[in-house]
């Protein structure tokens, strides 16, 4: 059985006081059950914040990206060892931002989630296809593309602790959501595809979907057999919202 996970992804959004309130929201309101793993993924310089409203709390913390290097002189960039150092566990690895808008390869995600596993923080690695891939009927071609460009480059052993988020572009903060159906058949094709490597990862992986999720269409999504969670955008940013997600993800 698979522990369900939800992860809110802030984007670059939020502030000091808002980090605080979100935070301490998210924390107090926080359902009996510890059945559900929660994490919160602020921008870099609210991660600090973040940590310290979120002492005592269940509230695990995530960074956005990361730089593949070693600290040195590389500017404006953040090293793993950094994100480990100020209490990150996990890190969002090839968001659809990150590759339309920075030009971030398969490959390049490849590198970066070896990285992430070799200094102790879990991947969250997001893939998924644009509106006109999805009308194309390349779906499959082009998830399965992303995901081996991770298998190839950080190798197998990385799952089962790495996560996999599935988000087609499509329904990406329009307010169009994947229905229950066509989001479980593309994570049932990432298990499989993760199990042509190892049955044993792809039984433990958990296969996160991302995409216009709401408290009122999270527990259909969840109810999926190889739905284990959300990664969350704009729903993320209200607590009530991200404790309405949470609740539904309760087994
Ligand atoms: P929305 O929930 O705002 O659609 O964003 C999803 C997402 O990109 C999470 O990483």
């Amino acid at each position: 059985m698979r522990r369900p996970l939800v992860a809110g992804n802030w984007k670059m959004n939020g502030s000091r006081e808002m980090t605080e309130i979100l935070v301490s929201g998210i924390g107090s309101g926080l359902p009996e059950s510890d059945a559900v793993d929660v994490v919160v993924c602020p921008p870099f310089v609210y991660l600090d914040l973040c940590s310290a409203t979120a002492g005592g709390t269940p509230i695990a913390m995530g960074a956005q990206d990361l730089d593949i290097h070693e600290p040195g002189a590389f500017t404006g960039a953040i090293a793993a060892d950094m994100l480990v150092d100020i209490g990150c566990e996990f890190v969002i690895l090839g968001h659809s931002e990150r590759r339309s808008l920075y030009a971030e390869s398969d490959a390049d995600v490849g590198v970066k989630a070896s990285v992430a596993a070799a200094k102790g923080l879990t991947p969250i690695i997001c893939v998924g296809e644009t509106r006109e891939e999805r009308e194309s009927n390349v779906t499959a071609d082009v998830v399965c593309r992303q995901l081996d460009a991770v298998i190839d480059g950080a190798g197998i052993d990385i799952f089962p602790r790495a996560l996999v988020a599935y988000e087609p572009v499509w329904a990406i903060g329009t307010g169009l959501t994947a229905t229950d159906e066509q989001a479980q058949e593309v994570h049932s094709l990432i298990r499989q595809r993760i199990a042509d490597a190892s049955g044993q990862a792809a039984e433990g992986t958990r296969i996160l979907y991302g995409g216009s999720v709401k408290p009122d269409n999270a527990a259909g999504l969840f109810s999926q057999p190889d739905i284990d969670g959300g990664l969350i955008g704009g729903a993320s940013l209200k607590a009530a919202d991200f404790l309405g997600i949470i609740e539904a993800a309760i087994p």
